[in-house]
């Protein structure tokens, strides 16, 4: 065979591949959820991880998709990989470091020993209770603890948005408290229960929980915590920093990689005066997803960057669940085209409620009924 033809033939099989390879690609974004389902079945036997990682890398495609559809601005690669590259800067304690009760807490203590073992079974709140109290009596109510040895670095309150998923509290506790404790952080729990049925408003549940605990004590630090995402590496510092921090970079069911450039979800941490300073969360995303985003651009829209824990640092497991009967914001896509007009319109500021608030052992309860009405939003 003459060497032209050959060429021809090679070019012409290799236009073939590529022309099916983008057909298939294309036939699975737009026709995703049937392929996801279809596949969800075959592999049904090999357990639940698998479907939820299969569902959510779905759900993360169409995001693309959609996203890209309303050209807000998005990374060439639906998945970005962290790189491993960024280096600690400074080193980690010895293991002989001797506390100063009159100093501040070491940042890099050798008590954060980095990789934990995470244990997703179920147990009883009251045992987790019996054997933090065990371990250290000073702890509670309300989850509030400091270290003895040295004086706390930040004064953090962990917010926690809550509807229908007691069995992930305890699951949370038991990994995150221990793990603060070794940060030698002060730390405090707040849980806030949406009750009523409007969708679950996130983003208005953690305005309810920022206004809240600061009638409590002067936090300087307000880390917002998802209750189903356990960290797997203990030098994931909970601390602030001079730039908003992201701290759930690496999520199992994301395959371990961010699904955006700009994804903000899971656990992110601001100061009380950066989260002040960006009128806090938008309270007008009724229902899953968005919210997030939004307060990425509030925080790019106040000149801030995000800071993000190196390498494998900011992994998390998330607990296995199902997103029940819990509808998705469709409008979400419009408020966020709008973000930094609504910025100053919606959010601490034209927040009302009634809570009802209760002290357990490990957190307080912030109980609220959402309605729309509680954040009114002038025409503009
Ligand atoms: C992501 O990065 C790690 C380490 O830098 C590398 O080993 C891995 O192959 C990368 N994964 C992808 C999908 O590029
Ligand atoms: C996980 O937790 C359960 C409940 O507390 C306990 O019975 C089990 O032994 C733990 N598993 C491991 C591997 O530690
Ligand atoms: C919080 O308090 C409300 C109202 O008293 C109660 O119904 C709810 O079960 C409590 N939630 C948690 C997580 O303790």
């Amino acid at each position: 065979m003459p060497t032209h033809m050959r060429f021809r033939r090679r070019s012409f099989l290799g236009l073939l591949f590529l022309f099916s390879l983008s057909t298939s690609a294309l036939y699975f974004i737009y026709s995703a959820p049937g392929i996801v389902n279809e596949y969800l079945f075959m592999v049904q036997a090999r357990g639940i991880q698998i479907r939820e990682n299969v569902r959510n890398i779905g759900v993360q495609v169409i995001e693309q998709v959609v996203r890209g559809g309303y050209s807000i601005s998005i990374t060439d690669y639906p998945y970005v990989n962290v790189s491993d590259t960024e280096v600690q800067p400074t080193p980690f304690l010895p293991e002989d470091f001797t506390y100063l009760p009159s100093q501040e807490c070491p940042e890099k203590l050798p008590s954060m020993k980095g990789r934990l073992e995470v244990n997703m079974s179920e147990i009883a709140l009251e045992e987790v209770e019996r054997w933090l109290l065990k371990a250290d009596p000073t702890l509670g109510p309300g989850g509030l603890w400091k270290p003895h040895d040295c004086i706390p670095r930040w004064k953090v309150a962990i917010l926690v948005p809550f509807r229908n998923r007691h069995e992930h509290l305890p699951i949370l506790f038991r990994h995150l408290i221990p793990a603060l404790q070794r940060q030698r952080l002060q730390f405090a729990f707040y849980v806030i229960e949406q009750a009523g049925n409007e969708p679950f408003n996130r983003a208005m549940l953690f305005n309810v929980g920022f206004k809240e605990a600061m009638k409590d004590l002067d936090w300087d630090c307000v880390v917002f915590h998802d209750v189903d995402h356990i960290l797997e590496n203990d030098r994931n510092y909970y601390g602030c920093g001079a730039m908003p921090r992201h701290f759930a970079v690496k999520l199992n069911k994301y395959s371990y990689m961010l699904p955006y450039q700009e994804f903000f979800g899971g656990v992110s941490g601001l100061t009380v005066e950066q989260f002040k300073r960006i009128n806090g969360f938008p309270n007008a995303f009724w229902g899953w997803g968005g919210e997030d985003d939004d307060l990425w651009y509030r925080v790019q829209n106040a000149g801030y960057t995000v800071s993000r824990p190196p390498g494998d640092v900011g992994r998390y497991m998330s607990i296995p669940h199902h997103h029940r009967g819990e509808a998705q914001f469709l409008g979400r896509y419009t408020l966020l085209r709008r973000s930094k007009e609504r910025q100053y319109l919606d959010g601490l500021n034209n927040l009302h409620y009634s809570p009802l608030v209760s002290r357990e052992t490990l957190y307080t309860n912030v109980s609220v009924t959402l309605t729309r009405e509680l954040a009114p939003v002038p025409d503009y």
